[in-house]
């Protein structure tokens, strides 16, 4: 009798560490699911706790990889492809948050980040700091640490091309965090989300001239459009009602970003890697966007969480 029991208990927890093991949990769709312990050699670990600004023993060497197939953002079909997915834990000042990260496997994308478990204040799950991951493309500056950050900023300023690049796509992803902000209610609350969108694109006009790696015609067009764009906020801000009238006139100026972005995305992605600004550093001080819930101290242990899990996924084996 004794022995049944046991077999029930160990099977019982035979059926939780699967579910657990899951990508599904992090990655909405996800079939095919399966857990794999993989290590990190010492040196891999001392590298990311670097990469990471943290203490290499905050750099677990074996680790749980989940893997499966699901929907990649951005992807151009709706075909499922191969996802990694990794749990970590965040160090915040009031407790620990567990995070789910997940990659595409044959892209340098994140598809999604996930809060599973948190032991810190209520803001450690504020779902409008997690979106921004949804979809992120990283380049080299991934494996880079807080202070070659220092060394870019720094460097940045001599190089007008480069400092116009960063200023624009900063604010373009200041701008990505507002507009979600916007049409979660599309009224009279959101407005100071539209004239921070229209203050954003105001912006970026001023730096399209610094673009030297666009020709003359291409900058004509697109200070032109971010222009237009600009213009076509200040006209939904007050029809901003959260009635449908509103939702159908933000849904239209989607269609604005996406005319935008389809040509001009990857060639500034491209610039940027090249001018020494390429998107990856994961940090709050150029491409996150803190929420003014939380301290910052949560948002960078958070950061570092999330960098320490892509960096691992790809490095273990
Ligand atoms: C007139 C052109 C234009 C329009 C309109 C435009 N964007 Fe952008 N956007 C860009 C460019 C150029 C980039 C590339 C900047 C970069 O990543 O370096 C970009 C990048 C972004 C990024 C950052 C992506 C990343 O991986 O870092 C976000 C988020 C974003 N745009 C959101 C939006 C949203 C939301 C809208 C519409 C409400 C919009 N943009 C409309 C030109 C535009």
């Amino acid at each position: 009798m004794i022995k049944v029991a046991f077999a029930v208990v160990v099977l019982t927890g035979l059926a939780l560490a699967a579910v657990q093991d899951d990508l599904g949990k992090i990655v909405s769709g996800a079939e095919k699911t399966k857990a794999t312990k993989k290590k990190l050699t010492a040196d891999q670990a001392k590298a990311i706790a670097t990469a990471c600004g943290l203490k290499p023993e905050d750099v677990e060497t074996s680790v749980t990889i989940l893997e499966g197939w699901a929907q990649v953002p951005d992807a151009q079909t709706t075909d499922k492809a191969r996802v990694l997915g990794i749990v970590v834990t965040a160090k915040g000042p009031k407790g620990a948050i567990k995070i789910g990260v997940a990659v595409a496997a044959d892209e340098d994308r994140i598809v999604n980040v996930k809060v599973l478990e948190n032991k810190d204040d209520a803001s450690a799950a504020t779902a409008d700091f997690y979106d921004q991951f949804y979809g992120f493309l990283w380049s080299g500056a991934i494996r880079k640490s807080p202070d070659d950050l220092k060394a870019m900023l720094a460097k940045s300023k001599d190089n007008k091309e480069a400092a116009a690049l960063l200023e624009i796509s900063v604010g373009m992803r200041r701008l990505g965090v507002n507009w979600n902000a916007l049409v979660k209610k599309a009224d009279k609350t959101s407005v100071p989300y539209a004239e921070e969108v229209a203050k954003i694109y105001d912006a970026a006009v001023k730096r399209v001239g610094d673009l030297a790696f666009l020709t003359d015609r291409q900058r004509k067009t697109l200070s032109e459009d971010l222009a237009k764009a600009a213009k076509t906020m200040r006209d939904v801000i007050p029809k901003l009602d959260g009635t449908d009238t509103a939702k159908k006139a933000l849904a239209e100026m989607d269609n604005l970003c996406n005319r935008c972005h389809a040509p001009m995305r990857s060639r500034f992605i491209d610039q940027r890697e090249k001018d020494g600004v390429g998107n990856g550093w994961l940090s709050p001080e150029v491409e996150l966007v803190i929420p003014l819930e939380g301290s910052k101290e949560l948002w960078d242990a958070v950061a570092k969480a999330i960098k320490k899990a892509v960096l691992t996924i790809r490095d273990a084996k």
